[in-house]
């Protein structure tokens, strides 16, 4: 399998020095009910992931703690050997427990674990991008990271990890990381209704260093609000497909991990992400999470 030059809506970004569809797809929502388990369709599941590849996507997003191990292991079989142009990015700072809450797994040896893991699951020799993950459930928590991203600089540095980002992050965590070692990405919670690090996505934007919206559609409770459905009636559009488009067009380092179980969401979601929203659209688009 190779990965195809891209058509895909959003064109590219430099995730360090790959080149990534800004177009991409989130892994999270092949595991089973909440994140826990196997999927219910095991070969639905190898399929979405086919098919991201199919259309060009050449950014995936995972963790070890899906599943947990699930979605890795689903990457693997659907995709190994991986296609040149494939970036797979994951995620270490928390694990599962059997409750299927995820708490903190911060400390510098729970990281090289969290590292080899995914390296033995992913079946790969150097991972693309590792995200180190704060805060909670409720979101970001203030705090310092050094020792824990100190940790994954030095796995960097022993050529097992190739570039590093932050996610559920506050604006000072991203500072304090970027005093550490560069960053090529920030994954936060971020869309059309939750806006609160819009300071933070222009920041980065100037930088050069993606910003990576978690739960682009809302995640476990999907987006819903009068003036997104006026706006995607208008249109003649779905919700998802406005709300896709706004991130796209609301700043050139934001990338698309959306995450879905059906091959046929995954298509639906290329299509409407190309979706092109007037400045009317998106005064009106604007009220909704300011
Ligand atoms: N860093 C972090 O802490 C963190 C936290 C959460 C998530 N993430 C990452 O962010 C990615 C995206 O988040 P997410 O998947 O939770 O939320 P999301 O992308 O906001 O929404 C996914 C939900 O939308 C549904 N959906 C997608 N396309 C649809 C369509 N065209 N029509 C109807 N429903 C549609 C999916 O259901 P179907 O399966 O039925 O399509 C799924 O339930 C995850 O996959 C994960 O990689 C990171």
């Amino acid at each position: 399998m190779t990965t195809r030059s891209t058509t895909l809506p959003g064109g590219t970004w430099s995730l360090g020095d790959p080149d990534v569809t800004r177009f991409g797809y989130g892994a999270m929502q092949l595991a089973g009910p909440w994140v826990m388990g196997p999927p219910a369709d095991h070969d639905g599941a190898v399929a979405v992931l086919r098919e991201a590849v199919e259309l060009g996507i050449t950014h995936i997003d995972t963790s070890e703690a899906y599943g947990p191990h699930v979605t890795n292991r689903l990457i693997r079989e659907a995709l190994h050997p991986y296609p040149e142009g494939l970036h797979l990015v994951t995620k270490v700072g928390a694990t599962r427990d059997e409750q299927g809450g995820w708490p903190p797994a911060r400390r510098p040896d729970d990281l090289r674990r969290a590292v080899h893991e995914n390296l033995a699951t992913l079946g790969l020799e150097a991972l693309d991008v590792v995200n180190l993950r704060l805060g909670d459930a409720d979101g970001p928590q203030p705090g310092s990271l050094a020792e824990a991203f100190e940790a994954l600089v030095e796995l960097q540095q022993d050529g097992l990890v190739r570039h590093l980002g932050v996610s559920n992050a506050t604006a000072a965590q991203v500072a304090e990381a970027q005093a550490i070692a560069p960053i090529v990405c920030v994954q936060n919670m971020y869309n059309l209704a939750h806006r609160h690090d819009d300071e933070l996505v222009d920041r980065l934007a100037a930088q050069g260093v993606a910003y990576v919206p978690f739960f682009p559609l809302g995640g476990f409770s999907p987006l819903q609000s009068a003036a997104l459905s006026a706006v995607a009636s208008r249109l003649g559009a779905t919700s998802m497909s406005v709300a896709l488009a706004w991130l796209l067009q609301r700043s050139p380092n934001i990338l698309l991990i959306p995450g879905t179980s059906s091959t046929a969401h995954l298509r639906e979601n290329v299509v409407g992400a190309a979706l092109s929203l007037s400045a009317e659209d998106l005064r009106e688009l604007d009220t909704i999470g300011r």
